[in-house]
């Protein structure tokens, strides 16, 4: 049994635990219109997270238990993409799409690798990343924490323990004094809307196999709880909401207090979630999953959206999508709308400016990652002229890596990896992105 991000929203998508009877939706996939160009200053990007690419992150959560005799991850991660080491490679790829950006993570277990213990050679790690960025070219989209934390956060209850939001604080503020002068967006946590809240749509089996290997990670290191970052059992998913949404407040006020000019928000995993017919369940699946932290959000600089799906909502659940319709490795609906939808969304809510810190499809078939691009894009530039304010764009991911609980099986990267030589090689998609921003850029 493997877990991962993905599966919470694609199980969602299928409407395992809500499901209805199947009925065929609507609307189907129409063409985007011709937009006018994007701003000179849009941000042009391609995203990444730690854990997925840089490889032997030892003191994390999820090394941990990717090693653990009664692991639920199929594969652990090793030397990923091993760009702890080639990161100046994955900046010259982003460069060499044309793009202006990267977004990255930071690994809180690298930084503090024991409680109050921090590393100013892993700080001076990252400022090198973000000073090289910067040097050629890109802006610096830098996420504090992307699910994973420090063994001994997990170790005394991850997000549940009431010291959490502080514990996160006090990282930004290190990091910040170190890093805040060069980067140029900061999001604090990564999609902190799923925690503890997609248990109550999967099926039992899914949530059983977490639950074991928390409770072995906690046997082994002879704590009462251990709570991974991106655990999916939560005991407590009240507590955990609750404790991700002081942190961000905490964690932003920490970042602010070192560089109050420094645009900070949060990123979100939303679905383009749609009313399939009268009395349908959107509405309510929209406050579960989003409103508290749209509405939370309202306070940040900007929101970051992360979308990778539709979801068209029934009276007792999800309705299936267009017989016809293309489908990604989980099976699930590809549908390029389906962005512009999930940002509308956000910015009604939340009031402020957008960037779409994560956009793809996990898919071994490189023709639809080329085929969606262009046309979500293109969706997206319409709802920008209808007035919703998008500042960018980053595509997930730069790189075939990690993909949690599935391994290196699952692909979403602009670019393949192998796994002996580390060799990158862009895929056409990439040059499909690279040749759109090329021609849909004001002044490019
Ligand atoms: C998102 C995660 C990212 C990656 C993509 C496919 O939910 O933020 O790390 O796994 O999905």
């Amino acid at each position: 049994m493997t877990i991962d991000r993905r599966t919470f929203v694609a199980a969602t998508a299928a409407g395992l635990a809500l499901s209805a009877a199947p009925r065929v939706a609507a609307k189907a996939v129409k063409a985007a219109a011709a937009p006018g160009p994007f701003p000179a200053n849009f941000i042009w990007g391609a995203a990444t997270a730690g854990h997925q690419v840089e490889g032997n992150n030892i003191n994390s959560d999820c090394w941990l238990l990717e090693n653990l005799k009664q692991t639920a991850y199929s594969e652990p991660s090793g030397d990923a993409a091993n760009s702890f080491e080639l990161w100046r490679t994955d900046l010259e790829l982003a460069k060499n799409l044309g793009l202006n950006a990267y977004r990255f993570s930071l690994e809180w277990a690298r930084i503090e690798p024991e409680p109050g213990q921090f590393s100013i050679a892993m700080l001076d790690h990252y400022k090198r990343m973000i000073e090289g960025a910067r040097a050629v070219g890109l802006r610096p989209i830098v996420t504090f924490n992307h699910f994973t934390t420090p063994i001994w956060f997990a170790a005394r209850g991850g997000w549940t323990n009431d010291e959490a939001p502080q514990l996160f604080a006090r990282f930004c503020d290190k990091a910040a004094r170190h890093l805040a002068g060069g980067i140029d967006h900061a999001t604090t946590l990564n999609e902190p809307n799923l925690a503890g809240l997609l248990q109550f749509l999967l099926p039992g089996g899914l949530l059983e196999a977490d639950r074991a290997m928390a409770a072995a990670a906690a046997a082994k290191l002879g704590v009462p709880v251990f709570l991974a970052g991106n655990a999916i059992h939560h005991p407590d998913p009240a507590m955990v909401q609750s404790n991700l949404r002081a942190g961000h407040t905490a964690g932003k006020a920490a970042i602010k207090a070192v560089r109050g000019d420094l645009p900070v928000g949060v990123s979100l995993a939303m679905l383009d979630d749609q009313a399939g017919e009268p009395g349908s369940l959107r509405d309510a699946m929209r406050e579960k999953f989003y409103n508290a932290w749209l509405r939370l959000a309202q306070a940040d600089d900007f929101i970051g959206v992360q979308n990778y799906e539709r979801s068209i909502w029934g009276k007792k659940g999800k309705l299936d999508p267009p017989a016809d319709a293309r489908r990604n490795i989980m099976g699930a609906e590809v549908y390029p709308p389906s962005l512009a939808g999930a940002v509308r969304y956000a910015y009604e809510v939340a009031k402020v400016p957008v960037i779409v810190t994560e956009h793809g499809v996990g898919t071994d078939d490189d023709a639809i990652r080329a085929w969606l691009i262009p046309e979500a894009l293109t969706h997206l530039k319409a709802a920008m002229d209808e007035g919703v304010p998008v500042k960018g764009y980053c595509h997930w991911s730069l790189i075939d890596n990690f993909e949690w609980g599935f391994g290196y099986k699952f692909h979403y990267g602009l670019h393949t990896l192998d796994r002996q030589t580390f060799v990158r090689t862009p895929k056409p998609s990439a040059l499909v992105y690279r040749d759109y921003i090329k021609s849909h850029t004001a002044g490019a």
